[in-house]
């Protein structure tokens, strides 16, 4: 569900770069801020869960029990055409992320009470559908989000489709079940113009982790 090819390709093109990306919903995660390194002077994540800001701290930290995430690195490295040198890309990126930092996209400032000035890029994926269990709450995330985000900023959305619930260890969490239409729709209802649009049919049946359908936007606030 995760599209790494598509995010590289947004980053490669030089177009998506500024003094800062935002990364709302990061999860434990750190792999989709890696093709994003050489592009801003800042990177922040979010969640609004402490154990996985937890994690990204530990990664931060190269503490032990931190996620490797040496692959990622090497994937990206590969499509740069520099798999050998795949720590360069890790050295450039741990020091651009420079805060972790509680977020609720429920609130008008999904920050609060941190301010920020008006974001240059915002990325998040499975954010949106996972915190929200009706379309009302979707799109009202969506544009507490979009608040953030300066004139003529990128916002760039990977949502997972027709999901009502999906599982991380032994834990199943519910998810909005929304389909590639609506989520174009709150995008433009939230003043965003769709630059670009990738959608596939992968699907899961994975035990109780159910989704049918991924789309990654890339949309310019107006
Ligand atoms: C399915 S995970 C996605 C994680 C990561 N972005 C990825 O693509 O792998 C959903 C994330 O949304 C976060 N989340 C849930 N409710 C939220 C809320 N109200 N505000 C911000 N993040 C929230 C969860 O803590 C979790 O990390």
């Amino acid at each position: 569900m995760f599209h790494p090819s598509r995010i590289y390709s947004f980053y490669i093109s030089g177009h998506i770069r500024g003094k800062l990306l935002l990364e709302i919903g990061s999860g434990p995660c750190i792999h989709t801020v890696i093709p994003a390194a050489s592009w801003f002077d800042e990177i922040i994540l979010t969640d609004f869960s402490p154990s996985n800001r937890d994690m990204q701290e530990k990664w931060l930290n190269n503490d032990q029990g931190a996620h490797n995430w040496d692959n990622f690195f090497k994937y990206y490295s590969k499509l740069d055409g520099n798999e050998a040198n795949w720590q360069q890309l890790e050295a450039t990126l741990r020091p651009k992320i420079k805060r972790v930092l509680p977020c609720d996209v429920y609130k008008q400032n999904p920050l609060d009470p941190i301010q920020l000035d008006p974001v240059d890029v915002i990325c998040t994926s499975a954010c949106l559908e996972s915190a929200c269990l009706d379309k009302d709450a979707y799109h009202n995330a969506m544009k507490n989000v979009v608040s953030l985000l300066k004139p003529g900023g990128k916002l760039i959305l990977i949502g997972v489709l027709n999901c009502p619930q999906y599982t991380v260890g032994s834990e199943i969490f519910k998810c909005l079940p929304i389909s590639r239409d609506e989520v174009i729709n709150t995008v433009k209802a939230n003043g965003l113009d769709v630059i670009e649009l990738f959608d596939d049919d992968s699907s899961a049946e994975e035990g109780t982790t159910i989704f049918n359908g991924t789309v990654v936007i890339l949309a310019e606030k107006k």
